[in-house]
Parts: structure tokens; C-alpha cells; sequence
């Protein structure tokens, strides 16, 4: 393994960031948009056609990207993924931790007790994991930047969601803990909460709901879905320096949802 870069070299070295669930949708705009923004992207999912497509994509453009298989349930991956960051480049100045998945559309008393651990294993354990990893490197290094992508449904109650909607206030609340925890040493950490986001992920809950897209949107107050690049573009500011006073926020993109 090559020493960490630091002092000077640390300055001028390529700006790193890794993206869990960036083989599709949400994770894969992010991967887009860190590599404009001039970050190295390493972009991790369990779907590996899917995220070298990303790379593949963000390479085409002109970008520096990785493909790395990470499994989010998997603690030891995470950690090796960060260690393959600090092991090519040597620091790690953003974590966006996306993967996620909905989970059963049932009413509460009709869900199995498993359906709950499975969603969490990815949603809540997954978040754990990346934070754990990557917090120790980023507190020794007195700067960095985790965003973690919860939902509206971590702000608000999400009917027939409750294995989903549970994982999500879990996400928030490890968002606002760790970001107190780490406050005075210029890590920050920040939560999105996207809203109805055009991805498979609402395809995929339109179906089980039985629900049409315009059903949906008649529910949005601002009457139409998000886009990936929207919540991108808000993962974006809040791992810049523009957001350099941002912590323990939970940001919603949710075209007005969370106001009504
Ligand atoms: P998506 O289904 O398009 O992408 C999710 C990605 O996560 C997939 O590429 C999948 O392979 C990956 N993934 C699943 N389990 C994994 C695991 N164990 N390890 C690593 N990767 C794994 O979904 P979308 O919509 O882009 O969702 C991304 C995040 O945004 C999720 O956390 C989701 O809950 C959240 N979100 C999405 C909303 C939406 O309306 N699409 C609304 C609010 C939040």
C-alpha cells in the first residue's frame, strides 16, 4: 500500500469521491456529476454491468471514473473500497452513500418481521457501514464531506411503506449523530430526502401499487416527478465547499411534498 499523501502533496492531489448504488438512477447521476465537478469517482454497486456502464459513461465525457464492486451489507467491503481509494490516491474527501431498496408495499400488519431486517440490512447497515469506513480517514484528514440519501419518507410517514419509511428517519438520525459527533473536526455530514424521483425505483412502486404516473403526480404539489440530476445537483453542493457551514442537514427534493 503507498503512503498517504499529505501536507502539500494532499493539496494538489485529484479530489476523490465514491457513490454505493451508482449503477443506476440517483447514484448514477451523482457519479455524473462529482466527475464534472472534477472529482476521481469511484462508483460501487452490487450490479456490475450497470455501474461500468457509469464508468463507461462518465469516461466518454471526459471524466475520471472506477468501477468497484461494493456490496453494502458487506462491512468489510466497505472498508476495502475506502482502502482502494487511499491505496491509488491517498485521501477521500466524499462519501455519498445512495444504495437503497424499497422493499415490500404491504400494510404494516401484513409484513413479514424479515421484510423490516432485510430493508434495513441495505438501507440502515449499508449507511453504517460506509459511514465507519470512511469517517476515521476523514477526522484524521480534518476535512471531508458524507452525504447520505434518505427520502421524504424519513421525514414523513409513508403508508404501506413501513419497512422503507423506518429505514429512511434511521438514515436522518444517523445523519444528525454523526455530524454532531464529528462537528469540530471539519467533517460534515448531510442527509437528501428526494421525493417521487423518476427512476426504476418508482417504477418498480407504481407497479406494486397498482398506480398510474399520473395518479402520482397529482399527489406532488409541484405536479411532476424529480429528476436524478435535480438530487445530483443537491448531493453536489452539499459535498462542496459552498457548503462548507452545512451539517446534519436534511435536505428534501421533494417538489413541495414535506411543506404540505
Ligand atoms: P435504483 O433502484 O435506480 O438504484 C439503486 C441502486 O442501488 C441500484 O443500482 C442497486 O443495484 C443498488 N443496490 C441495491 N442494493 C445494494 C447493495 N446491497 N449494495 C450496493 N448497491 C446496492 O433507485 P434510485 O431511485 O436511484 O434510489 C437511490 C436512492 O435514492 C435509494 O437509497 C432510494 O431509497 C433513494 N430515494 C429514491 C427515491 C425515488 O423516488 N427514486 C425517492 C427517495 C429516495
Amino acid at each position: 500500500m503507498k503512503a498517504p499523501i499529505s501536507g502539500h502533496t494532499l493539496s494538489l492531489a485529484m479530489r476523490t469521491a465514491y457513490v454505493t448504488g451508482a449503477a443506476s438512477g440517483i447514484g448514477r447521476a451523482t457519479a455524473h456529476r462529482l466527475a464534472t465537478d472534477g472529482f476521481a469517482v469511484f462508483a460501487t454497486d452490487i450490479d456490475e454491468a450497470g455501474g461500468i456502464e457509469t464508468v463507461a459513461q462518465i469516461e466518454a465525457a471526459g471524466g475520471t471514473a472506477s468501477f468497484v464492486r461494493c456490496d453494502v451489507t458487506n462491512a468489510d467491503a466497505c472498508r476495502a473500497l475506502v482502502a482502494q481509494i487511499l491505496d491509488a490516491h491517498g485521501r477521500l474527501d466524499v462519501a455519498v452513500h445512495n444504495a437503497g431498496i424499497e422493499g415490500p408495499v404491504l400494510p404494516l400488519a401484513a409484513l413479514d418481521p424479515d421484510a423490516f431486517r432485510q430493508v434495513f440490512e441495505v438501507n440502515v447497515m449499508g449507511v453504517v457501514h460506509g459511514m465507519q469506513a470512511a469517517l476515521g480517514t476523514m477526522v484524521e484528514a480534518g476535512q471531508g464531506s458524507i452525504v447520505n440519501v434518505a427520502s421524504v419518507a424519513g421525514l414523513n410517514g409513508f403508508p404501506f411503506h413501513a419497512p422503507y419509511a423506518t429505514s429512511k428517519h434511521a438514515v436522518v438520525g444517523l445523519t444528525r449523530t454523526a455530524a454532531l459527533e464529528v462537528a469540530r473536526t471539519g467533517v460534515r455530514v448531510n442527509a437528501v430526502c428526494p421525493g417521487f424521483t423518476d427512476t426504476p425505483m418508482v417504477d418498480d412502486g407504481l407497479q406494486k401499487m397498482g398506480q398510474t404516473l399520473e395518479q402520482l403526480t397529482r399527489r406532488i404539489p409541484a405536479r411532476r416527478l424529480g429528476h436524478p440530476d435535480e438530487v445530483a445537483a443537491a448531493i453536489a453542493y452539499l459535498a462542496s465547499a459552498a457548503a462548507a457551514y452545512v451539517t446534519g442537514h436534511a435536505l428534501a427534493l421533494d417538489g413541495g411534498l414535506d411543506a404540505g
